[in-house]
């Protein structure tokens, strides 16, 4: 497939990283960045989904493929990342991408897995970004996707850590841009809505009824992720949220004290259905 060339007006595409990338959005940017003939690093834990990924995306894209499987909701496996990072040349792209979600109230979700959900949402984003940034601004280009989410915007109890690592992104990307601002390094904090992807298939979430939410409502990775690069690419706003409807849904959630007791209502019986 011919690339499309000259993403961010660059002449040559880099090097892309993507996290999370085995499944769902992480999987929709290596092919939109394969696409436009990035060659690509990705990283999850499951390494033979990693290589059959990477196998078809070389093939597909005529591009350089490699792999790391690296389990980052641990503080070991996300420093060894960070150092190995450093070492890469011509990083010009990095996704922080890999997350997942629990049910339950704070204090009835074991410690060591929020604990992961914190290492893996924030600790990763903050030492991949570091780690990626010193190359990036010695050649002036870069740019850095941040997976946060429409609930960085919500406050739902039975969803604490989730809300706040998504909110911890969302500022870290904003202010982080401003910091670059003369560096021709650009950053986005993504919130999507609901997206069909595995997110709703693994983990707590296991026995979750996607019929629960209106089709509508649903939009695929693709999207989410044709959306997101188009919009870095016209310089649109960090806080990404793409669709109109997600971000009508954020702006009823600043809004509406109705809204916002509907959604925590509805989130609080999710996580009393699950005890
Ligand atoms: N789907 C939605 O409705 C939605 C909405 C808003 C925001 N988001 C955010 O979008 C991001 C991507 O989610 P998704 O919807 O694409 O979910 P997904 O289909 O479940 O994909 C999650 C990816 O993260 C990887 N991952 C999970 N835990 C990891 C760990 N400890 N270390 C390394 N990689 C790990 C998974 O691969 P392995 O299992 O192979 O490690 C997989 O590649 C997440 O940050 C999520 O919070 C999703």
């Amino acid at each position: 497939m011919p690339h499309q060339n000259r993403f961010l007006g660059w002449e040559n595409p880099g090097k892309a990283l993507i996290t999370g990338a085995s499944a769902g959005i992480g999987l929709s940017f290596a092919k939109q960045l394969a696409q436009k003939g990035f060659d690509l690093i990705l990283l999850a834990r499951r390494k033979d989904r990693l290589e059959s990924a990477a196998k078809k995306l070389e093939s597909d894209y005529r591009i350089r493929c490699e792999i790391i499987a690296a389990d980052l909701s641990d503080m070991d496996q996300i420093e060894k990342t960070a150092d190995l990072i450093y070492t890469i040349e011509g990083l010009d792209v990095l996704i922080n991408n890999a997350g997942f979600a629990t049910i339950g109230p704070f204090a009835g979700v074991p410690l060591e897995k929020s604990m992961r959900m914190f290492h893996l949402h924030a600790t990763a984003c903050v030492m991949l970004t570091h780690a990626v940034l010193e190359g990036m601004l010695r050649r002036r280009r870069g740019a850095i996707i941040n997976l946060s989410s429409v609930a960085a915007f919500a406050l739902t109890p039975g969803n604490v850590m989730y809300d706040a690592t998504k909110a911890f992104v969302k500022t870290f990307s904003e202010n982080l841009q401003l910091e670059m601002e003369d560096a021709d390094v650009r950053i986005q904090a993504l919130c999507p809505g609901f997206t069909r992807t595995e997110f709703h298939e693994v983990g707590d979430f296991i026995h979750f009824d996607r019929r629960e939410i209106p089709d509508p409502l649903w939009m695929s990775s693709d999207r989410v992720v044709s959306l997101s690069l188009k919009a870095l690419e016209n310089k649109r706003k960090t806080v990404f949220i793409p669709g109109w409807k997600n971000r009508f849904y954020v702006w009823l959630l600043q809004h509406s004290a109705v809204v916002r007791s509907i959604v925590q209502d509805s989130v609080k019986k999710r996580s009393q259905k699950k005890r």
